[in-house]
């Protein structure tokens, strides 16, 4: 298979380079002069509680807080299949949470390369990073292959001596019908949703000896059959990525490696979207299967990845969290 030829191809890390301030306080301060002076021209046939609860919101002070055990900072972050897509997304979400050492590995060495120097230009141009306060290293690697995803751990380990959280969310899929599907399609499919995730998770989990966490992504095709699109072997392969989750997370439990799975339902993004923009009809059939009655954002899967990468998970593993709008559900 050509795939498997693809030889890592390491990208330097950027750095990101403009400055950036934060001007919060300041904007939070006019916001809440604004509302105090509106709370004093309250109309005075407000009712009274309403009102006391207008003029105690006014009154009250606004320091920006959030579950400290959230935060990825300080923490080494790598992401597979992050060149785009539902990877590309939870990569930014790590540092929008804080982490400034990321990682993201795709096939193509260009491709990473170019995902990690946006990625950094991006938080620091939005004035959510400083100049140099984020690491974004972009790694060419074919997760089938062990051997590629041994060098790619191995440049890990030698920029940033660890690793603290990984998500796995290389992947592909493809459409057949079971007497029509080639075999050696089904071989390559295995080899990157199910071996790809194997290697990952085994080479993280040497640079992880005080700990850490492997959030794998799976698919709500894991556990249920979704239709009318014929796709029997990533369904089964996604199967074996939430089993190998829960089987990893309690072979490692003792070593504070924590192991888990999320499974997300139908996503839209560009390819799916493309997909669906050509074919109505799908897209209705899909629709009208997910009880909330929309397609997923990526984003709404931020919260997932930040909750399992992170300590406010510590006690997780083996679990699975599916975020599909409810459509496993019926
Ligand atoms: N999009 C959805 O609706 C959906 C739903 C459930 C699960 N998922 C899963 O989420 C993950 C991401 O899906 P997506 O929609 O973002 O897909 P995508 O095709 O947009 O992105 C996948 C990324 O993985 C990379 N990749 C593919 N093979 C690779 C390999 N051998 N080595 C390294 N990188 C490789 C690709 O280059 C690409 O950048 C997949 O595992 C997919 O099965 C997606």
């Amino acid at each position: 298979m050509s795939i498997r030829a693809a030889v890592p191809a390491l990208s330097s890390p950027v750095r990101a380079r403009a400055a950036a301030a934060v001007a919060g306080a300041s904007v939070a301060a006019s916001t809440s002069a604004r509302a105090l002076s509106s709370t004093a021209a309250a109309p005075a046939q407000a009712s009274a509680p309403v009102k006391a609860a207008a003029s105690a919101s006014a009154a009250r002070p606004t320091t920006p807080r959030t579950l400290a055990s959230l935060s990825m900072a300080n923490k080494v972050c790598v992401v597979t299949g992050a060149g785009r897509g539902l990877g590309n997304l939870m990569a930014r979400t790590l540092v929008e949470s804080g982490a400034s050492d990321i990682v993201i590995i795709d096939l193509k060495r260009d491709d990473a390369a170019a995902a990690a120097a946006e990625l950094a230009a991006s938080f620091v141009s939005q004035g959510l990073a400083a100049e140099g306060e984020i690491t974004a290293l972009g790694i060419g690697c074919n997760v089938a292959d062990e051997e590629s995803v041994r060098a790619a751990f191995s440049e890990i380990e030698q920029r940033f001596g660890r690793v603290d959280a990984l998500v796995t969310a290389a992947g592909i899929v493809e459409n057949f019908k079971a007497f029509d599907y080639p075999t050696d399609k089904i071989r390559k499919l295995l080899d990157v949703n199910v071996m790809g995730t194997w290697h990952c998770a085994l080479e993280a989990a040497k640079l992880m000896p005080n700990g850490g966490s492997i959030t794998m992504i799976g698919s709500m095709s894991g556990s249920i059959v979704n239709t009318p699109q014929p796709q029997t072997p990533y369904n089964f392969s996604k199967a074996a990525v939430r089993h190998m989750a829960r089987s990893l997370a309690v072979e490692w439990a003792t070593q504070n490696i924590r192991v888990n799975c999320i499974s997300p339902g139908y996503m839209l993004t560009n390819l799916t979207k493309v997909i669906l923009d050509n074919d109505p009809v799908l897209r209705d059939q899909w629709l009208s299967k997910i009880p909330v009655g929309r397609m997923g954002d990526p984003s709404d899967l931020a919260g997932a990845v930040a909750y399992l990468a992170s300590d406010a998970s510590k006690y997780t593993t083996g679990a699975e969290l599916t975020v599909d709008g409810g459509y496993t559900c019926v």
